[in-house]
């Protein structure tokens, strides 16, 4: 790392916003690797991938990671690794299958991605997976920082990393005020990563700065006086630890109004998969479509219905909401008993399936949310209920 942050280039001054460039950082650079390195070897976390340096296993779980937490990665990484042991098993699969085992996860997009990449590196590396940041930058989604996490973790070489966690405590270290996403935020951001990350002992490095943003340097209330770097931090020495990073300006976050229907027929219910291409591909969902804004909800139901070439009485089932990066979903169930036919004429794969067959499917979020209203619907093992033939699982 030595050199790397020579005279010229743009470290910002404390407490300045990005862009206004500092010939030297505050600090010696290399003081942060060695403070970090010495942390990490008393406070790191056992973590499942940490068991390992199968290049496959570190680059399931950093792709896992992304937009997700260790606890709610933890159970999907094992499981995962039960069905696809490897890289080839899993280029191998049937793309559904793996997107059945990331049910749950959210961001689905990387499953197919994950499944694109495990055929890239079976067709073009020959089942192994490149040791060079760029060839790793070019696998499907695989970004910079991730390339760096699966260059230094797997392969014990300098590869920068800025996810959230790093952002967050080079944010504060250099105390960079203003918008961290901006453009010349972004830059600098990335100069201070090349020029903190070292040569050696990349392996732990990289994993020591992303849990000193999980453990000590948190979004609120960060732990200084146990931190490693406290006496370097530069947001610290300005009594800005609270107010660094700053947030965001938030775009407005928009509602959407959908309906879904809880179609039962001969004590099955209706059920479909979402084209594979698309959001929330290839998983399962109740017969559903959003709400214009000139109906009502029980308007769209009706109309949903009549669309099926299938007739009942619907009956309000309540609602589920579910959030999403670009919207928040408000899902207005509705319940009826059918008669008509078990095809519904779509292209898409449906299915009628009784509710124990319901509980194995591979449904996606909000829809997942409205499987424990079937047992409501049913009512006491024993009593009658709204759907006449059907019995508890
Ligand atoms: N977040 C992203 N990658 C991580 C890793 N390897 N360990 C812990 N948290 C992470």
């Amino acid at each position: 790392m030595k050199g790397r942050h020579g005279r010229g280039e743009s470290l910002t001054r404390p407490g300045r916003p990005a862009g206004s460039p500092l010939p030297e950082p505050p600090f010696d650079p290399t003081e942060v690797a060695a403070r970090l390195l010495a942390w990490y070897g008393r406070c790191g976390r056992d973590l499942p991938w940490r068991h390992s340096r199968d290049p496959y296993r570190i680059w399931l779980s950093e792709i896992m990671l992304q937009q997700t937490t260790v606890a709610a990665v933890i159970p999907y990484f094992q499981r995962f690794l039960q069905h696809f042991p490897d890289v080839a098993t899993l280029a191998a699969a049937p793309v559904e299958d793996v997107i059945a085992q990331w049910a749950g996860l959210g961001y689905y997009s990387r499953a197919r991605n994950l499944h694109a990449a495990a055929q890239r590196v079976m067709a073009e590396h020959g089942g192994d997976f490149p040791a060079e940041l760029d060839a790793l930058q070019r696998l499907p989604g695989v970004g910079r920082s991730t390339a760096g996490a699966i260059y230094s973790i797997a392969f014990n070489r300098p590869g920068p990393i800025l996810d959230g966690n790093v952002r967050r405590v080079l944010c504060r270290l250099f105390a960079l005020d203003g918008d961290p996403r901006s453009t010349s935020a972004e830059k600098q951001l990335w100069l201070w990563a090349a020029a903190l990350t070292p040569e050696q002992h990349c392996h732990d490095y990289a994993q020591a700065s992303m849990d000193l943003g999980a453990t000590v340097c948190t979004p609120s209330a960060p732990a200084c006086p146990v931190c490693p770097l406290e006496t370097l931090c530069q947001a610290r020495k300005l009594g800005l630890e609270g107010e660094l990073p700053r947030a965001r300006t938030k775009k407005a976050i928009p509602t959407q109004t959908q309906v879904a229907l809880l179609l039962c027929r001969q004590g099955r219910f209706l059920v479909r998969r979402r084209p594979l291409s698309g959001m929330l591909g290839g998983l399962w969902e109740f017969p559903g479509r959003e709400v214009s804004a000139s109906e009502t909800p029980a308007a769209a139901a009706r109309d949903l219905l009549r669309q099926l070439g299938l007739e009942g009485e619907l009956i309000p089932a309540g609602a589920v909401r579910h959030a999403y990066s670009h919207f928040r979903l408000q899902l207005q169930l509705f319940f009826a008993l059918v008669d008509g036919p078990a095809a519904v004429g779509e292209e898409t794969p449906s299915a009628w399936l009784n509710p124990t067959e319901l509980g194995d499917l591979p449904f996606h979020g909000a829809h997942q949310k409205a499987l424990p209203l079937l047992p409501a619907a049913l009512g006491e093992p024993g009593e009658a209920n709204l759907f006449p033939g059907v019995t508890h699982a």
